[in-house]
C-alpha cells in the first residue's frame, strides 16, 4: 500500500490505520532533526535585540549547562522560545507542549509559565504590562523554580560577548530527550523537582 483509499476517515479499514500507524511512527523518529532546523529558523525572528533568538536559545542553555542542570533543564532552557515563530502571543504555551511529553513535569511547567514571570523585568516599562504577572502563580510548588529559570537562564542571555557554546553540543541532548518513549512516568516524574543547580556538576563541566 502506498497511499490510503478514503476520503472521509470513517471510512478507513483496520489495515488503513495500520498502514498510516507505521508511516507515523516513521515521522516523530524525526522530531528531534524537524525541532533542530526550526531553532535555526529561530536566528531569523525578532531583530532588534543584541543576540539574534537562536543566539538567546544557545545562550540560556549553555548558562543552564554550565549551572550543572540535568538534560531536561538544558534542552528545556533551549527549546523556551521556540513559539516565537508560530505563536508570538503564546509562545510559552507553544514550547511547552512539544517539550510536555518528553521531560520532566517541573520543566514543562516552567516554560509553559515563563513568559508571566519574564514580565518582571520589563513589565512596568511598558503601559498594559503587568510587571507582577508571575503572582498568579504563587503557591505553585514550581513557583521558584520558574523564578531561578528566569533569572539565571532567560533574562541574563541577551548578552553577545558571553561565551555561548553552539548548536551543535547540544545536539545529542535534544536527540537524547526526543528519542525517550512519550508520557513515560519515568522521565515526566510528576510532583519530583529537580534542582536547576548542581555544583558538584558545574564544577565538573567547568574543568
Ligand atoms: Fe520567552
Ligand atoms: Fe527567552
Amino acid at each position: 500500500m502506498k497511499q490510503v483509499k478514503f476520503t472521509q476517515m470513517k471510512d478507513g479499514t483496520r489495515e488503513e490505520y495500520e498502514f498510516l500507524t507505521a508511516h507515523e511512527i516513521d515521522h516523530t523518529r524525526h522530531t528531534a532533526d524537524r525541532l533542530l532546523k526550526a531553532l535555526v529558523e529561530l536566528d531569523e525572528s525578532l531583530s532588534g535585540y543584541q543576540v539574534t533568538r537562536l543566539g538567546h536559545s544557545l545562550q540560556s542553555a549553555t548558562r543552564a549547562w554550565r549551572d550543572g542542570a540535568d538534560t531536561d533543564w538544558v534542552v528545556s532552557a533551549l527549546l523556551h522560545d521556540i513559539g516565537d515563530i508560530y505563536a508570538p502571543y503564546n509562545h510559552d504555551e507553544y514550547a511547552a507542549t512539544i517539550l510536555r511529553p518528553f521531560v520532566r513535569e517541573q520543566c514543562a511547567w516552567v516554560v509553559q509559565t515563563h513568559g508571566d514571570f519574564q514580565m518582571l523585568y520589563y513589565g512596568h516599562h511598558l503601559e498594559g504590562f503587568d510587571q507582577n504577572k508571575r503572582d498568579r502563580h504563587r503557591g505553585h510548588p514550581c513557583f521558584d523554580d520558574n523564578a531561578v529559570f528566569c533569572e539565571r537562564w532567560d533574562q541574563a542571555s541577551f548578552d553577545p560577548d558571553y561565551d555561548t557554546l553552539p548548536l551543535e553540543f547540544f545536539v545529542p541532548m535534544v536527540r537524547e530527550v526526543f528519542d525517550r518513549k512519550p508520557y513515560d512516568p519515568e522521565v515526566i516524574r510528576p510532583g519530583q523537582r529537580a534542582p536547576l543547580s548542581d555544583p558538584v556538576r558545574a564544577a565538573e563541566r567547568a574543568a
